[in-house]
C-alpha cells in the first residue's frame, strides 16, 4: 500500500508506478497567486506528484507566473471559485486528491480596509465551502485513504494581532486578536478549519506564517512595490513613521515549511512559520535602496531620495514576530535564506524580469486572462 504522508512518502513518489502516481494528486487552491504559484513550481520541480491548481484568477492570480508548467502533464489548472460548491464536487470526483493545500484568499490588508466584503466571502465563506466539499469527499474514502488524507490550511501571523516592542514573539498558543478585516477573516477561517478536526475528525493542519517576499509577488505589497516604484522613478511610500516591524521570510522557505508540515505534521496541530528576521519597514526600504544602488545605480543620487512618508494605514499593527521553535523542534524545519541572501535574490529577480512586472502593472495579464477564460 502507498502510505502517502509517511516519512518516505514525498521523496518516493517519483519511484511509484504510473497508477500509484496518479493517486498522489494534490489540490492547491490559489495556486496562481504569489505563494501558491511558488509552491506549485517548487512541488513540480521536486517531482512530488501531480497538482490540480484551483484558482478564481482575481486581480492577484497570474497564469503568466505558471507559464513554465503550462504543458506539464502533472499540472492541471482549473479556473474555479472556492465558493462554487458544485464545481468543487466535480473536481473531487474527477481527480480524487490525497490532500488539499488551501492558499486561496484575499490577502492584502489595505484592500480589506476599503472593501471588506470580498474578504469575508472568500476567506470565511469560501473556506467553509471548501471544507464542506472536502468533508463530503473524505467521508466516502476507505479507512486507509481517510487516515492518510490531509487538509492543510495556509494562514497568517496577523490573526494574533499586534505586539509591543518588548512582547514575546507569537507562539502557537498566543490568543487570537485580529485587527483588520483581512486578519479577522483569516482568523474566522482558522477557527472553521479547527472545528472540522474536532467535530468531524477531518485531518487538518494549519500554518501561521509571517510576511513573505520573493519572486512573483504582486507589486501592491511593500517589497515589490518599493522595488518597482524605485525603478520607475516614483515615490517610495512609507506609512506613518516607518517603525512598524514585520518578520520577513523568503517565499521558498515558506513553501519548504508547508511541504514539511504536510509530510510530517500531526493532524489538528498548528505550526508557526517565520524567518527570525524582524525589521522595521524603514530598514527594509533602506535595504532595497542599497541593493538597487549597487545593482542598477541611478544617474545621480540614491534611490533613498525617493522615500516619502505618507498617511498611516488605519489600525496599523505595530509589530509582528514569530516564534518558529515548534516547527524546528518537532519537524526539523529552519529557513535556508537569511534576509540578506533572500533580498538580494528578490531584487535580482525583479531586475531580470521586467516584462513580468510590466504585464502586472499594465494590466496586460488581465487582458490575456479575459481573452482565454471569458470569451
Ligand atoms: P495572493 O493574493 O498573491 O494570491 C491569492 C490567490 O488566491 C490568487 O491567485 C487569487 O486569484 C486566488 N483567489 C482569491 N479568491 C479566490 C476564490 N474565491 N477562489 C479561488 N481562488 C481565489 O496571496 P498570497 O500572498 O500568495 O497568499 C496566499 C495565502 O497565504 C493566503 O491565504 C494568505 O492569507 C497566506 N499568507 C500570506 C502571506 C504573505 O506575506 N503574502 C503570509 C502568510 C500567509
Ligand atoms: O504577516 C503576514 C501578512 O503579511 C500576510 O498575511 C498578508 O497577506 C501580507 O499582505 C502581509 O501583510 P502586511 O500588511 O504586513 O504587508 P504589506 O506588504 O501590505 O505591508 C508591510 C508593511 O509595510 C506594513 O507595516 C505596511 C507597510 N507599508 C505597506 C505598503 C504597501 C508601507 O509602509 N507602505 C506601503 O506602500
Amino acid at each position: 500500500m502507498l502510505r502517502l504522508w509517511g516519512s518516505e512518502a514525498l521523496t518516493s513518489l517519483s519511484r511509484v508506478s504510473p497508477r500509484e502516481k496518479k493517486l498522489s494528486k494534490v489540490f492547491v487552491t490559489g495556486g496562481a497567486g504569489f505563494i501558491g504559484a511558488n509552491f506549485v513550481l517548487d512541488w513540480l520541480a521536486g517531482g512530488h506528484g501531480a497538482v490540480v491548481n484551483i484558482d478564481k484568477l482575481t486581480y492577484a492570480g497570474n497564469l503568466k507566473t505558471l507559464a513554465s508548467v503550462a504543458d506539464n502533464a502533472d499540472h492541471v489548472f482549473s479556473r474555479t471559485d472556492i465558493n462554487d460548491r458544485d464545481a468543487l464536487d466535480r473536481l473531487f470526483a474527477e481527480h480524487k486528491p490525497v490532500a488539499v493545500l488551501h492558499f486561496a484568499a484575499e490577502s492584502h490588508v489595505d484592500r480589506s480596509i476599503h472593501g471588506p466584503a470580498e474578504f469575508v466571502q472568500t476567506n470565511v465563506v469560501g473556506t467553509f465551502t471548501l471544507l464542506e466539499a472536502t468533508r463530503q469527499y473524505w467521508q466516502a474514502l476507505d479507512a486507509s485513504a481517510r487516515s492518510d488524507f490531509r487538509f492543510l490550511h495556509v494562514s497568517t501571523d496577523e490573526v494574533f494581532g499586534s505586539l509591543s516592542p518588548t512582547d514575546p514573539q507569537f507562539s502557537e498558543t498566543t490568543p487570537y486578536a485580529p485587527n483588520s478585516p483581512y486578519s479577522a477573516s483569516k482568523a474566522g477561517s482558522d477557527h472553521l478549519v479547527r472545528a472540522y478536526y474536532h467535530t468531524y475528525g477531518l485531518p487538518v493542519l494549519t500554518t501561521n506564517c509571517s510576511n513573505n517576499y520573493g519572486q512573483y509577488q504582486f507589486p501592491e505589497k511593500l517589497i515589490p512595490l518599493v522595488i518597482t516604484n524605485a525603478l520607475a522613478g516614483k515615490p517610495l511610500p512609507i506609512y506613518g513613521d516607518g517603525q512598524n516591524v514585520r518578520d520577513w521570510l523568503f517565499v521558498g522557505d515558506h513553501c519548504a515549511a508547508i511541504r514539511t508540515v504536510l509530510e510530517q505534521g500531526l493532524p489538528g496541530e498548528t505550526y508557526n512559520v517565520g524567518g527570525w528576521n524582524e525589521k522595521t519597514n524603514l530598514d527594509v526600504v533602506h535595504t532595497i535602496c542599497a541593493l538597487l544602488d549597487e545593482l542598477k545605480p541611478r544617474v545621480a543620487g540614491s534611490y533613498r531620495d525617493q522615500i516619502t512618508f505618507v498617511k498611516d494605514r488605519p489600525g496599523h499593527d505595530r509589530r509582528y514576530a514569530i516564534d518558529a521553535r515548534k516547527l524546528e523542534r518537532e519537524l526539523n524545519w529552519r529557513p535556508a535564506e537569511t534576509f540578506e541572501t533572500g533580498m538580494r535574490k528578490t531584487v535580482e529577480w525583479y531586475l531580470a524580469n521586467p516584462s513580468w512586472v510590466a504585464d502586472v502593472t499594465s494590466g496586460e495579464y488581465r487582458k490575456w486572462v479575459d481573452e482565454h477564460y471569458c470569451a
